[in-house]
Formats: structure tokens, C-alpha cells, sequence
């Protein structure tokens, strides 16, 4: 069956569509029914199923042949460490850290904070999780205390596992502080830390930490807990229109199902082959595609840990292909924008066979046509880009180059995957013709793995994603489809950014400025940036009686929200300013005023109809070095 057969297939009987799909998958009670209908727009997958993800991820190849195959290959330039595990040692480790977690209390439904680099360890401690049914959230390394503790409080974790530090090319990153920070910060307290003590900076362990190998001895090797279909594999936390960060929970039987069919028919591997995704475990990307997508196929995963430049230098993406013979490559179009940056002929790759990979794949953010010509013409290989959320856990528009390769075109990730019924809708819920820009939506149900509700949140779930187009999933996104059925994603229609293909709040930001005791009131925008995509701009008024220098305030501002939220906020571009573009309502312009940083002329959008305010814009983004004229 070609794609658009199996396509319509998946939208006129799901049920079919998707049981011959859960064949791929060992079950301990196999479903009888694919799709549960519980009212009100609410759906669930796999219901009456029992299964165990980590079985199906290490434990049944080890059973099929491939206890020898490497399952991880980790790649640590900025260690200088490669090494690799097979399914057998996978199998054996994780059994054993699990075992220690279970002598420690933790049960099925007992949630796990996991706070790591890109360590192959960060891997074995989600498996571990998933081996007896705990339900772990992954944070990401480069998130304040503050953001740990806002998480440790919605999930009121058993335990959290951490590794002593994290390495960025210029520091070394301690958790061990910025865990016993979010601790200090949260109400709620978890009972253990297990921690992974790495030679760059080991720590001093507390009163309630244990040392990752030593709480493990004489314990025995837990074996794999069969959990519910729809019990939840996780809580990835993520980004919404306010600073409180959403709960999207990942159901366990539609995830295994999902994302299996997705590892041949989207990214084209077979079991045994190299799939390498240069992301991180604290993001969608790292938790479907670095863990969970391809160990549960039997492919060879790559953890790597550094960044595409500078470690040693723009070969790296190159030498790791080559070397390990990666037949799929993932990542996001800043990654190969930096690389470009610094060897924009790509004289670097010459050096190296690239002979072995099939396609690049991009997603993240919006993959803009200089990049993906450039890495074509570089690599001589598709490049395909695909267009996913948090919430949906794996692609909703692609090429499925594995199933049947459609012609790309440059711009689109092309075309939705089987199960997503994507529709563009006007502001009043009708659909809109081939061509026009509208709301991006999905009709109701969405497929298996996609997020059935927020943790500890339905109501917040139900507003988010279900009420502005009742039937339909709300995607945040707006966009086009054109004549052929491809899509096009232009842009977000509510107050998230996207940096370096780091999902954030403006919101979330415009929450710590406020909280500076000088600022009155503030904006903060995402402007365009020629290599993270967008870069978070703080515009601050002052109390009248502040009586501040400004550029104190500012330098304090910019520390706050690195403190409050973390690095990975690239928060550095902040200016005073005497007022703010409003509606006559009071509503602040922050679409405008990202027009006007824009627009290369900084052309006077008609929404402002007071010129100086204008005036003051452009000044200030003068200031700031952000300046187009
Ligand atoms: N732990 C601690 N700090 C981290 C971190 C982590 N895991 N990840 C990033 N940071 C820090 C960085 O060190 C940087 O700090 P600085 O302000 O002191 O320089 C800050 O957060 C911003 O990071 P980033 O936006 O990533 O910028 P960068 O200059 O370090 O790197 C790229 C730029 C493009 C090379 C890098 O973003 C990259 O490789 N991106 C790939 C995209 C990706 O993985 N996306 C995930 C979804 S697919
Ligand atoms: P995240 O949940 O972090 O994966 O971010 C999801 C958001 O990133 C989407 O809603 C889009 O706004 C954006 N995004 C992801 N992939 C793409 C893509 N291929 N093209 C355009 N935007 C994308």
C-alpha cells in the first residue's frame, strides 16, 4: 500500500488500522479493542491491553537474537568517551538499577524525576522506570532550580535520579545544587535522590541521596511489571501560554504501537540499523527518539553527548555518522544552521564517508529553505522536515520516505501521517480552502500515543487543547494546506517561542520580569535570529519611583530569568522603555511589536496609532544591537 491508501485507511476504520499495527508489539494481554470512546471528547487506546514497554524495548530482542547487537552507542566528544552496550548489558543494568528502585519502595504509578545529560545512564534509569510500571518525568538539564521544583510539585515524585553534573563546552554544570535548590523551593518532598557521580565533578552525597551503584548491591534484578494500556509511560513537562509548564502525559500501549510504525514508514530503518537523533532526553525528541523509538524497533541508538560545534569543531555531526554508520539522522535545523555558520562550504564533511546514511531529518522548529537546500547539496541525500509537538510524541505531517518517498517540497514538511486528520479552520471554526492561512487542527480522536489529558490538570487540558474548536485538538499552530495536501506551518498562535528548537514561554518570562520589584509592567517577544530561530526580547517599563539606572535593572532582569528559569531561556536581550503599544483596552501589542522588529524597514504597522511609541521601538531595539536599518 502506498500513502495515500494507507492513509485513508487509518481514517475510515482506525480500529483495523490500528490492531494489525499493535501486531508488531508483545503484549502480556493483547487488546481486543483499539479505540475506547469515553464521552465528551475524551479518547483512549489500548484499554483493555496489558503490556510492559522495557520488555519490549530490551527484553524480547535479547530473546530474538539480538543479545549482541549494540542497543546504545555513547559518543561524548566533550569527554572524550565512546563506548557501547549491548542488549544483553542494557538488559542487565537496568533489570539492577530497577531491582534497587523497588527495594527502595517505588511502585507502579510512582513518579521518578530524572534530571541528567546525555549519558547512556539517562536511558537505563527511564527503561528502569518503565520496567516496573513508575512513571518517571524527565527535566532538562539546562532548567533552573526553580523549574525543577515547580515540576517536583505537580508530579510529587518518590524519588529523583540525577548524575552529579552536567558538561556545557564552557562549564561544568553541578546539579547537585540546583537539586537540593528545587528541593528547598518545593512543598512537596521525594524520599530518595539516586545519584550517578560523574569523574568531571563528583558531589558530596546528603542524608536522603544514595550513589548510583552502591544502592543497587544485593538487590535482586527486577523483572518487567505488565501495566495497563493506558497506564501513563510518562509526564513530559512543556511549554504553554503561562509560566506554569504543562503535564503532557504519554500513554503507555499507544506510544509502543505509535511509535513503532513509525521507526520503518517515516525514518525508513530496519532492526539492526543505526538511528541516531542529536537531541537530548529532557526533550519529545530525546524520550521518543533517542530511548524510546528505536530500542523498541531493535535499532542501535546513539546517545551523544556535545554539541554540533565547537567540540571539537563543525565536523562532529560528520565524524559521528561515518563512524558509526547512522543510517538516519535527526535533528534540528539550528543544529545545522550552526554548523553551516561555521563551515559554510561544507568543507569539513569531505573528510568523512557519509556513504551509509539514507536522509537527514529535521524537526523542532521551522526549517527555513537555506538550510535544508544547504545540507541537500552537502550531503546529497534527502532532507526531509516533519512537523511534531510535545503532545503528540511523534511526527503529525512527514514524509514517510519508509513507506513511499513523496517529492519534497522545500518549506513543507509534507503531508499528515496516518491517524491525523488535519484540517485549517478560520477564527469561527469553518474550514478554509486549499491555500488560506487558518488555525492548524486535528479532528477528534487523535491517534495512538498522543496525549490523552495534562497530569493532575483535565479541565486545563480540555481548555488548551479541545474548546476553541469544539471536535477538534487545538495544535497551537497556524498554517496552510495547499492543493496537493501538503502543509505548511507558519507560525504560533499563542505566546510560545521557539529558540534554538527549545519550546518556551514569553509568558513564563514576562512572569519572573514582573516580579523584579522595579519593573511596572513588561513584554517580552520572540524577534528572528539567524541561528537559534528566535531570540526572547524583554521590553521593561519601570515603577515610576524606581529611580533605577536602567541598565542595572536590566543586567538584573537578565539574571533573574537565568536563575528562575535557566540558561536554555537565552534570555540576554532586555531594554528599558517609557511605554508600551497597547489596545485602546489595554491589551499590549506584542504581535505588532514583533512586526516591527522584523520588518526590515521597521515599517509603522496601522494597529499603532500613537507614532512615538513607534519611535521608542525602534530605539530601543537600536539599543539592544537588535537593529535593521
Ligand atoms: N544544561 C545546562 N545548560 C544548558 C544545557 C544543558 N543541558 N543546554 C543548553 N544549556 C545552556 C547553554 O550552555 C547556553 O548557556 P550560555 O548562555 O551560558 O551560553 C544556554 O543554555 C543556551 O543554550 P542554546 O540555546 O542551546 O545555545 P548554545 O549557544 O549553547 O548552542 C546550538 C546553540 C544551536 C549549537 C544548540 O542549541 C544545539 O545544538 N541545538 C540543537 C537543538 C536541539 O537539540 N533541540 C531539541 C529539540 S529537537
Ligand atoms: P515541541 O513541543 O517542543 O516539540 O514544540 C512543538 C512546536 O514546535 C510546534 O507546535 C511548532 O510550533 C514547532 N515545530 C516543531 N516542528 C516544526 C516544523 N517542522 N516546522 C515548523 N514548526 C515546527
Amino acid at each position: 500500500m502506498g500513502y495515500h491508501a494507507e492513509y485513508e485507511a487509518s481514517l475510515q476504520d482506525p480500529e483495523s488500522y490500528w490492531l494489525k499495527a499493535a501486531e508488531a508489539i508483545d503484549w502480556d494481554v493483547a487488546p481486543t479493542q483499539a479505540l475506547f470512546e469515553r464521552g465528551n471528547h475524551m479518547y483512549e487506546w489500548f484499554a483493555d491491553a496489558r503490556v510492559n514497554t522495557c520488555y519490549n524495548a530490551i527484553d524480547r530482542h535479547v530473546e530474538n537474537g539480538r543479545a549482541d547487537q549494540a542497543a546504545i552507542i555513547y559518543d561524548s566528544p566533550i569527554t572524550g568517551t565512546k563506548s557501547s552496550i549491548t542488549y544483553a548489558q542494557l538488559q542487565t543494568r537496568v533489570a539492577a538499577l530497577a531491582g534497587g528502585l523497588a527495594a527502595k519502595g517505588v511502585r507502579k504509578g510512582d513518579r521518578v524525576i530524572i534530571y541528567m545529560p546525555m549519558v547512556p545512564e539517562a536511558l537505563e534509569a527511564m527503561l528502569a522506570c518503565a520496567r516496573i510500571g513508575a512513571v518517571h518525568s524527565v527535566v532538562f538539564g539546562g532548567f533552573a532550580a526553580n523549574e525543577l521544583a515547580v515540576r517536583i510539585d505537580d508530579c510529587t515524585p518518590k524519588a529523583i535520579i540525577a548524575a552529579s553534573c552536567g558538561l556545557e563546552p564552557n562549564r561544568v554544570v553541578a546539579y547537585k545544587p540546583l537539586i537540593d535548590g528545587a528541593i528547598e523551593l518545593a512543598s512537596h518532598t521525594p524520599e530518595f535522590t539516586v545519584i550517578l557521580q560523574r569523574d568531571q565533578h563528583p558531589c558530596d552525597l546528603g542524608a536522603n541521596d544514595v550513589d548510583w551503584h552502591n544502592f543497587q548491591k544485593g538487590t535482586a534484578p527486577a523483572p518487567c511489571v505488565p501495566v495497563e494500556g493506558t497506564h501513563p509511560a510518562y509526564i513530559l513537562y512543556t511549554s504553554g501560554t503561562t509560566g506554569a509548564p504543562k503535564g503532557v502525559v504519554r500513554p503507555t500501549a499507544g506510544h509502543l504501537v505509535a511509535l513503532n510504525w513509525t521507526m520503518k514508514n517515516i525514518y525508513d530503518v530496519d532492526p539492526g540499523d543505526v538511528f541516531w537523533a542529536a537531541s537530548d532526553v529532557g526533550w519529545v525528541v530525546g524520550h521518543s527518539y533517542i530511548c524510546y523509538a528505536p530500542l523498541i524497533h531493535g535499532n542501535t541508538t546513539v546517545v551523544f553527548e556535545g554539541k554540533p560545534v565547537g567540540t571539537p569543531d563543525a565536523s562532529t555531526f560528520w565524524r559521528v555518522i561515518s563512524e558509526h554508520n547512522v543510517r538516519s539522522f535527526f535533528t534540528a535545523p539550528t543544529a545545522i544552521r550552526a554548523v553551516k555558520r561555521d563551515d559554510p562550504e561544507g568543507k569539513l564533511a569531505a573528510g568523512f564517508d557519509l556513504s551509509g546514511l539514507r536522509a537527514l531529518y529535521l524537526a523542532g522548529e521551522r526549517a527555513d529553505p537555506d538550510t535544508i537546500e544547504w545540507a541537500q547539496q552537502l550531503l546529497g541525500k534527502p532532507v526531509y522536515d516533519h512537523w511534531w509537538q510535545t503532545e503528540t510524541g511523534y511526527t503529525i505531517a512527514g514524509n514517510p520516505a519508509g513507506l513511499e518517498a513523496l517529492p519534497v517540497k522545500i518549506g513543507s514538511p509534507t503531508v499528515p501521517m496516518p491517524g491525523y486528520d488535519v484540517q485549517i479552520l478560520d477564527d469561527a471554526g469553518h474550514p478554509l480552502p486549499a491555500g488560506e492561512l487558518g488555525a492548524i487542527v486535528v479532528k477528534l480522536p487523535l491517534p495512538p500515543g498522543t496525549l490523552p489529558t495534562l497530569w493532575n490538570a483535565e479541565e486545563r487540558f480540555k481548555k488548551s487543547y479541545l474548546t476553541a474548536f469544539p471536535g477538534f485538538y487545538e495544535t497551537g499552530d497556524a498554517g496552510m494546506i495547499d492543493e496537493d495536501g501538503y502543509l505548511y506551518i507558519m507560525a504560533r498562535t499563542d505566546d510560545v517561542i521557539n529558540v534554538a528548537g527549545h519550546r518556551l514561554s514569553t509568558g513564563g518570562m514576562e512572569e519572573v520580569l514582573a516580579g523584579h520589584k522595579d519593573v511596572a509592567e513588561c513584554a517580552v517577544i520572540g524577534v528572528t535570529d539567524q541561528l537559534k530561530g528566535q531570540m526572547p526580547v524583554g521590553f521593561m517599563c519601570l515603577n515610576t519611583a524606581s529611580g533605577r539606572v536602567h541598565a542595572e535593572v536590566v543586567a538584573e532582569c537578565v539574571k533573574r530569568v537565568r536563575d528562575r528559569i535557566g540558561p536554555v531561556a537565552a534570555f540576554k536581550l532586555a531594554v528599558v522603555v517609557d511605554r508600551l503599544p497597547k489596545t485602546r483596552s489595554g491589551k499590549i501589542l506584542r504581535a505588532t511589536m514583533v512586526k516591527i522588529a522584523d520588518s526590515e524597514a521597521y515599517k509603522m504597522p496601522a494597529t499603532i496609532d500613537d507614532p512615538a511609541i513607534l519611535d521608542e521601538i525602534k530605539v530601543a531595539l537600536k539599543t539592544i544591537g537588535y537593529a535593521k536599518d
